[in-house]
């Protein structure tokens, strides 16, 4: 077994031994948190933040558990909302039925408002310093909000149908998509108190990454089935997708050149952390 499947298993038991534990009496408010979390997911992001800690400091992988925890229930909450009928009005999400379909648009409105506050209070109660948990939760905060993932949603709703230019449609991306991404890989990087110099890198090489990830997130719409991606596909019609600005063969090539630039990047790493995050890149690209 590598190294990164080992983290990705002791993630998902340890998700799964630490799912929200909702009290009251709501008949059902409880199991849509649970289900939704453990319906699947590529755990893409808990594994970058894990990975950078077990490369750069770890000892103190198990502490940054709750971490991941938290970076994963923030990007779950970001998908419930995105598969709202006002947002992208999608029935399946991780291969099941998404939880306005199961349950009702309340539900899945408030257990994304659930999982977007439970987030911060997974870090800020995870074992580790208070200096570096607030580092943290400004990190999330940043890359998440209004700075990062929810002005990129916004104007991928809002400019349906309208055609954006390509700077447009990077800063799109780059903030509906790649803060986040690049957000976990700097969280690894804050636990593991890389210097300043290497958290940029690492940051910037995530912005990439983050790209190449939405990139391909688009091709998948256009080139696979329903079953194989767990989600509704050919349902970018009216969106700004790399595949509808670029074409089909454009976007694959454009995520050819973001693969080589990635490759580029990695070399202005840290070895031991280049070595993993390579391994990533290969595993998902
Ligand atoms: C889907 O994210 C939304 C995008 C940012 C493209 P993922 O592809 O990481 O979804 P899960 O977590 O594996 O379900
Ligand atoms: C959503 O992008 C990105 C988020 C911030 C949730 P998409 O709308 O392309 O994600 P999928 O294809 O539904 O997973
Ligand atoms: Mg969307
Ligand atoms: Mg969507
Ligand atoms: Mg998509």
């Amino acid at each position: 077994m590598n190294n990164n499947t080992k983290i990705l298993e002791d993630f998902e038991l340890y998700l799964r031994e630490n799912l929200p534990k909702v009290e009251g009496f709501h008949p059902h408010f409880g199991n849509a948190l649970k289900e939704i979390l453990t319906a699947g997911g590529k755990r893409f992001r808990p594994m970058l933040l894990l990975s950078v800690v077990d490369a750069c400091a770890p000892l103190l992988i198990k502490n940054s558990y709750p971490v991941a925890l938290g970076l994963e229930m923030l990007h779950t909450y970001s998908l419930i909302h995105d598969d709202l009928p006002a947002m992208d009005d999608a029935p399946l999400r991780r291969g099941h039925p998404t939880l306005h379909v199961t349950y009702d648009e309340v539900t899945a409105i408030l257990a994304g408002d659930a999982l977007n506050t439970d987030a911060f209070y997974r870090i800020s109660t995870a074992p580790l310093s208070a200096s570096i948990k607030i580092e943290l939760v400004k990190i999330l905060a940043k890359n998440g909000g209004s700075d990062g993932m929810v002005i990129g949603q916004a104007i991928d709703c809002e400019f349906e149908d309208k055609v954006l230019k390509q700077a447009e449609l990077e800063f799109l991306h780059l903030n509906k998509t790649a803060k986040l991404i690049a957000a976990s890989l700097l969280m690894g990087a804050t636990i593991s108190e890389v210097n300043d110099a290497s958290k940029e890198a690492i940051y910037n090489f995530g912005l990439n990454l983050g790209l190449l990830f939405q990139i391909q997130d688009d091709i998948i719409d256009a080139t696979q089935s329903e079953e194989e991606a767990g989600k509704p596909t050919h349902n970018d019609k009216h969106k700004n997708s790399f595949v509808n600005l670029l074409g089909l063969e454009g976007a694959i090539k454009y995520k050819e050149q973001a693969l080589k630039t990635l490759h580029t990047d990695l070399k202005k790493l840290d070895k031991n952390l280049a070595n993993r995050l390579e391994n990533i890149v290969k595993g998902y690209f």
